[in-house]
């Protein structure tokens, strides 16, 4: 009986999340003086709630003439030195990040009101670090990952033919990273916090970096 009251309420979750919500508020005296804890806050609340891909965010790049773009990817790690998503190292947003790092994640958490922007600047991780998370992927998407030269054009018989003869090549043999893929990290110049409330008065709470390392916390009109 306990188990399906609690299934009913997980169910409920989403229509109810919201307004348990509006009695959270962000203001300048109670959020963390680190905006990384600040964030790891909210992201333990989406990812315990079971929020769907709690971890997507949205990247933002722009090219070298500034025209963007933005997709999702997965983030797959975050700490004081930033976020970090994996991708392939010749698509396009490879591409925009080698001409231009600066970028922007946004995370969206609708059942919380909640909206995260994170703009910083990207850089490649280390061999060692992407070597690390590739080997502990399925191998289906390590196949996938070579298999797919991501963003050129493509038709969906090349790409097929291109994953099952590399299933044959690697049967039963270890699959190495391919060194265009891997791992950027997104280090943070300035966070922002949304938090909706009722009235449209949401709370917007800015962390930016100072040069001497601290971080100045602001409010923004909503
Ligand atoms: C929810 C979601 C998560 C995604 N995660 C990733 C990811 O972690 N890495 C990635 O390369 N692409 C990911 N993708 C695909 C990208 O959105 C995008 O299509 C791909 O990276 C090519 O982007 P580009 O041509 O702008 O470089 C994801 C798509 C969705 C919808």
């Amino acid at each position: 009986m306990r188990g399906i009251i609690a299934f009913i309420l997980r169910l409920l979750r989403p229509a109810i999340y919201p307004m348990e919500r509006h009695l959270i508020r962000l203001d300048e005296e109670s959020v963390d003086p680190d905006p990384i804890k600040q964030f790891q806050r909210l992201f333990n609340e989406a990812v315990r709630a079971k929020f769907y891909l709690a971890e997507s965010m949205a990247l933002a790049t722009a090219s070298k003439d500034g025209t963007p773009s933005v997709r999702m990817v997965l983030l797959k790690q975050f700490d004081s030195r930033g976020f970090v998503f994996y991708t392939n190292y010749s698509s396009r947003k490879a591409k925009e990040l080698a001409d231009n790092p600066r970028a922007t994640l946004l995370f969206h958490w609708p059942e919380m009101h909640c909206q995260v922007r994170v703009d910083g600047t990207v850089e490649k991780i280390s061999a060692e670090e992407s070597d690390r998370y590739f080997s502990s992927r399925q191998r289906d998407s390590q196949i996938g990952a070579i298999a797919s030269p991501q963003s050129d054009v493509i038709s969906r018989d090349e790409l097929d033919r291109s994953f099952e003869e590399l299933k044959r090549a690697y049967a039963g043999k270890e699959i190495p990273r391919p060194a265009h893929w891997g791992g950027y990290r997104l280090k943070p110049s300035c966070l922002e916090f949304w938090q909706g409330r009722a009235a449209r008065l949401h709370d917007r709470i800015v962390y930016e970096l100072q040069t001497d390392g601290h971080w100045t916390i602001k409010r923004l009109a909503p």
